[in-house]
């Protein structure tokens, strides 16, 4: 089972309390499909998700672009690759029952991408954050 651990702060308290907030939201699609809850219930968790997730992002764009991050382009074309497998996983699950091998995909991918994101591009972006407001 993928779990938050603190392994994975980036040191900045906001961005980190929304990272640990999407690893929970990610886990609530989990156990909607482990449960066999009904297709609603599986598509509210991704709409929600979807939601967060953006609104996450944009936070992060934000602040990089506000404090004239030289990262910029490339942290966000990685957010962008993201939200492209992200909707592909959503259209997936939309379009079929909700299968067990959903659930495991979810896992698989969205948990690796999103902890190898947090402890390198955020990790290093949040680094900056601090010395910047300093
Ligand atoms: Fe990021």
């Amino acid at each position: 089972m993928n779990r938050w651990t603190d392994d994975l702060l980036c040191g900045v308290d906001e961005i980190d309390e929304q990272h640990r907030q999407l690893f929970e939201l990610i886990q609530n699609i989990s156990n909607c499909i482990i449960n066999s809850e009904n297709q609603k219930a599986l598509n509210e968790a991704f709409a929600f998700l979807e939601f967060y997730v953006t609104r996450h992002f944009t936070i992060e764009e934000h602040y990089m672009s506000s404090y004239h991050y030289s990262g910029y382009a490339e942290h966000k074309a990685e957010h962008i690759h993201f939200m492209e497998d992200f909707m592909d996983l959503k259209s997936f699950s939309k379009n079929n029952e909700p299968h067990p091998n959903l659930a495991v995909e979810l896992e698989g991918s969205l948990y690796h991408w999103l902890a190898i994101h947090f402890t390198s591009f955020d990790r290093e972006m949040c680094k900056f954050l601090k010395e910047s407001v300093k």
